[in-house]
C-alpha cells in the first residue's frame, strides 16, 4: 500500500483537504501517516495506520519512509525539509500547497482539469514535485482554460477581488471581528439616516479600537489594493504570479502576457476576478461561450443578464462549491477582439485543496497503487 504522509493537515487548507478526501473516500487502500510540528505523539486522525500517533514533521528519516508526502504546512516548512530530504536521496513524490517550489524547474504546477497533459508528461519524465498553483491563477484558469487551450488569448488583464481566506485563517477571523465592531457602533447610536450611519461607521473604522493586527488597516467596509510583497516595476508578487504561473501551468511558450491589479475585499473564501481578454481574432460571442463551457467539467457559463448574474455569480452563491461560474461575457467597446468577463471561485477548494487530492489520485493511477 502507498504510504502517504500528511503535514499541515490541521490548518485551514489541510482541513479542507481532509474533508474532501473523506467525502471522496480517498483514504481507502492507502497507508496514511500524519505528521505534526507542534503535537508529536498526539492522537492522529482515525484514518491513520501505524499506531495512530502523530509523527515528528522534522524527522527526515520518518518522512523519508513515505512514498508520497502532502504538505499544507507552508513555504517555510517546505524550505526546511524538502532540500534535506532530496539530499538524503529520498525519491518519493512531494505534493505541496505552498508556493516555495512552484517556479522550480523540477516542479510542475498542478491543476489537472486544465493541464492534465503537462502533469502526465512530467510523471513520464519522473518529475517528483507537484505543487498547487496560486489560488487566483488556478481559479482564473478553471474559468478560461478553454480559450487558452484554443490558442485564442493574445493577452489578458485580471482585476481581482480576493477573499480574506487567501491571507489565512487569522485574517478571516479578524474580518469578522471588524464587521462586528462596525455593526456594534451603529447599534449604539441607532439611526435611519444614512449619512449619520456612515459617520458612525467611518469613526469606528478609523478608531484605534478596531482590530487590525492582521491586516494592518480596516478591511470591513473597505478594501486593500495591495496583496503580497512589492516587486519591480510597480507590481505586487500576487500580480507577478498571474503571468508566470499561467504560462507555466498551461505550458505556453512564448508566454501570453497576463497582468492586473490584485485587491483584497471583505469576502470570506471566494476570489472573484474581472477579466479583459484580447483575443487573437474576432470570434463570435456564442462560440466564445461554447469554448469556455467546454473548458472542463466545473466551469459554468452564466447568461449575461441581471437575474442569472446576481443569483449565480457571487461569492455567496459559490462558497463551499466546486463550481467555477463565469459570466458577464460580452464584447467590450475597445473592439471585436476584446472580451469582458467576470468569474468567481472557492479559494479553499479549486484554489488550494482540490488540486492536491486529485494529484494524489493521478499518482495512484500512474503507480497502480
Ligand atoms: N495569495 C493568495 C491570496 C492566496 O492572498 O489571496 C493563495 O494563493
Amino acid at each position: 500500500m502507498l504510504r502517504v504522509g500528511f503535514i499541515g493537515w490541521r490548518g485551514m487548507v489541510g482541513s479542507v483537504l481532509m474533508q474532501r478526501m473523506r467525502e471522496e473516500k480517498d483514504f481507502a487502500g492507502l497507508d496514511p501517516v500524519f505528521f505534526s510540528t507542534s503535537n508529536v505523539g498526539g492522537a492522529a486522525p482515525k484514518e491513520c495506520a501505524d499506531g495512530g500517533l502523530l509523527k515528528d514533521g522534522a524527522d527526515l528519516r520518518e518522512l523519508a519512509r513515505c512514498d508520497v508526502l502532502i504538505s499544507c504546512q507552508g513555504g517555510e516548512y517546505t524550505g526546511e525539509v524538502y532540500g534535506p530530504l532530496r539530499k538524503g536521496k529520498w525519491t518519493g513524490y512531494w505534493i505541496d500547497a505552498a508556493s516555495a517550489l512552484r517556479m522550480s524547474e523540477d516542479a510542475v504546477i498542478i491543476l489537472d482539469p486544465v493541464n492534465a497533459e503537462v502533469i502526465r508528461s512530467a510523471l513520464a519524465k519522473n518529475v517528483r514535485a507537484y505543487i498547487g498553483g496560486n489560488c487566483t491563477v488556478s481559479l482564473m484558469l478553471m474559468a478560461v482554460s478553454g480559450l487558452f487551450r484554443a490558442g485564442l488569448v493574445e493577452w489578458m488583464t485580471t482585476m481581482t477581488y480576493q477573499a480574506a481566506s487567501g491571507a489565512g485563517a487569522a485574517k478571516m477571523l479578524e474580518l469578522v471581528k471588524q464587521i462586528g465592531f462596525l455593526t456594534d457602533a451603529t447599534r449604539k447610536t441607532p439611526s435611519e439616516n444614512a449619512l449619520e450611519v456612515d459617520r458612525a461607521m467611518i469613526l469606528e473604522q478609523r478608531s484605534p479600537r478596531l482590530p487590525v493586527k492582521e491586516f494592518g488597516v480596516p478591511l470591513a467596509g473597505s478594501l486593500i489594493p495591495w496583496i503580497a510583497e512589492e516587486m519591480p516595476e510597480g507590481q505586487t508578487k500576487e500580480e507577478w504570479k498571474g503571468m508566470a504561473e499561467t504560462n507555466k501551468i498551461m505550458g505556453i511558450d512564448p508566454p501570453v502576457p497576463v497582468d492586473g491589479i490584485c485587491v483584497r475585499v471583505g469576502t470570506m473564501r471566494c476570489h472573484s476576478q474581472g477579466l479583459c481578454i484580447k483575443l487573437k481574432k474576432d470570434v463570435p460571442l456564442a462560440d466564445i461561450e461554447q469554448i469556455l463551457a467546454g473548458g472542463n467539467a466545473w466551469v459554468r457559463v452564466i447568461p449575461n443578464n441581471k437575474e442569472s448574474t446576481t443569483r449565480c455569480l457571487t461569492p455567496t452563491a459559490v462558497s463551499g462549491t466546486l463550481s467555477v461560474p463565469i459570466g458577464r461575457i460580452h464584447k467590450l467597446k475597445m473592439g471585436p477582439k476584446f472580451v469582458g468577463a467576470f468569474t468567481v471561485g472557492d479559494q479553499l477548494l479549486w484554489g488550494a485543496a482540490e488540486p492536491l487530492r486529485r494529484m494524489l489520485g493521478i499518482l495512484r493511477s500512474h503507480l497502480n497503487a
